[in-house]
């Protein structure tokens, strides 16, 4: 008999998931086995019954390729180890997560998410006896020990576009303008957006920036005879009084964004120049995934079905070398993977002229 595979989506969306789901659902049913699709991430496996969906090969035309989020549904907030009760105290709910994996009767579970899902996945797996695979997604690209995460290409090609479409109103009205990208505390969708997209000034968490730098670059771009400069900040930079620049949602949770506010007016304050703002915030999640990250699902989503018909658990799914690898979980948790200030990446901006902040 085939065995039944669990799988879910968890943490933040992002595109590419559907096309990842998508594959799973093809490899499994190619080799006999039962994809059930698990609602909302860990929180699906909370509730009573557990929300499922059979994953239905039928359904998985070119379409779903094209979908952007995620048909399952995920959720970013709760760490099931220590769930926020109606009582305001916390419980350690991963019990009921692996009871419902048993009522399911599931083989396997694979989960897809960034470096804190995939973490919390792995200890709930360990502790409870549960066989996991990750796949590893997030816009970020800050999973380690794989080169790309789903999603983060499409962000990038996103980002890009704000700048090719920034650029011409920037001339037009002699402005210096400000792209403020997510990433959290990476900056690889800031780096690789400026320069695909032609930045004078790229600002990264990973290097600490100083204004008088970039003045003399703005003044510098200004002397050539050019009237407009594009910026890109990521949103964990720290503004120039070394301070992150974060928010609190309705629940009271720190998030980051706004820090694009701070560059400008440091900036317009010491040169002058007009300035203004764009913070990309989540469009850079939504929408259809580009090729690449259709592709790297596809790839994900079969090598994972792989691992569990190997019966290979406690692995992740890693892009590495132009090659679709697998790497123990354990060696990503608790590692996140920031822009190298050597590497190959920061080495093009700084040969192109871009100002990095430093
Ligand atoms: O981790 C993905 C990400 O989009 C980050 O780049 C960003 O800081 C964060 O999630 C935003 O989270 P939320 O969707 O909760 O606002």
């Amino acid at each position: 008999m085939g065995l039944r595979i669990g799988i879910l989506t968890s943490g933040g969306d992002c595109a590419g998931l559907n096309a990842t789901l998508r594959a799973a659902t093809l490899r499994a049913a190619q080799s006999g086995c039962t994809l059930v699709g698990i609602r909302n991430g860990t929180l699906g496996l909370m509730s009573r019954p557990p929300e499922v969906e059979p994953m239905d090969p039928a359904r998985c035309d070119a379409q779903m390729l094209r979908l952007g989020g995620t048909v399952l549904g995920t959720t970013n907030k709760g760490n099931p180890f220590s769930y926020p009760q109606p009582d305001g105290s916390f419980a350690d709910r991963t019990g009921e997560i692996a009871e419902a994996c048993r009522t399911l009767g599931l083989d396997a579970l694979i989960g897809i998410g960034g470096d804190g899902s995939l973490e919390i996945l792995r200890r709930i797996a360990q502790q409870h006896g549960l066989n996991l695979v990750g796949i590893p997604k997030t816009i970020d690209n800050d999973v380690a020990l794989t080169e790309a995460a789903i999603g983060h290409s499409t962000a990038v090609a996103t980002a890009t576009e704000a700048l090719d479409r920034l650029q011409p109103t920037a001339a037009s009205h002699s402005r210096v303008m400000v792209l403020e990208v997510m990433g959290r505390d990476a900056g690889h969708i800031a780096i690789a957006s400026g320069i695909a997209g032609g930045a004078d000034v790229v600002l990264i968490p990973e290097i600490p920036w100083r204004l008088a730098p970039v003045v003399r670059h703005i003044e510098r771009v200004r002397a050539s005879g050019r009237n407009f400069a594009l910026i890109v900040a990521a949103e964990a930079v720290a503004g120039e009084d070394g301070r992150r620049v974060l928010q609190d949602d309705h629940e009271g949770r720190r998030r980051y964004g706004g820090v694009g506010h701070h560059v400008a007016a440091a900036i317009s304050e010491a040169t002058g120049a007009e300035t203004r703002v764009t913070v990309l915030g989540h469009v850079q999640r939504g929408g259809s995934p580009d090729a690449r990250d259709r592709l790297l699902g596809a790839a994900f989503g079969v090598h994972a079905v792989e691992l569990v018909l190997a019966g290979r658990f406690d692995r992740m799914v890693a892009w590495w070398n132009r090659r679709v690898v697998d790497v123990p979980l354990a060696k990503v948790a608790r590692r996140s993977r920031t822009v190298d200030p050597h590497g190959p990446l920061v080495a093009t901006a700084r040969g192109l002229g871009i100002c990095l902040g430093d």
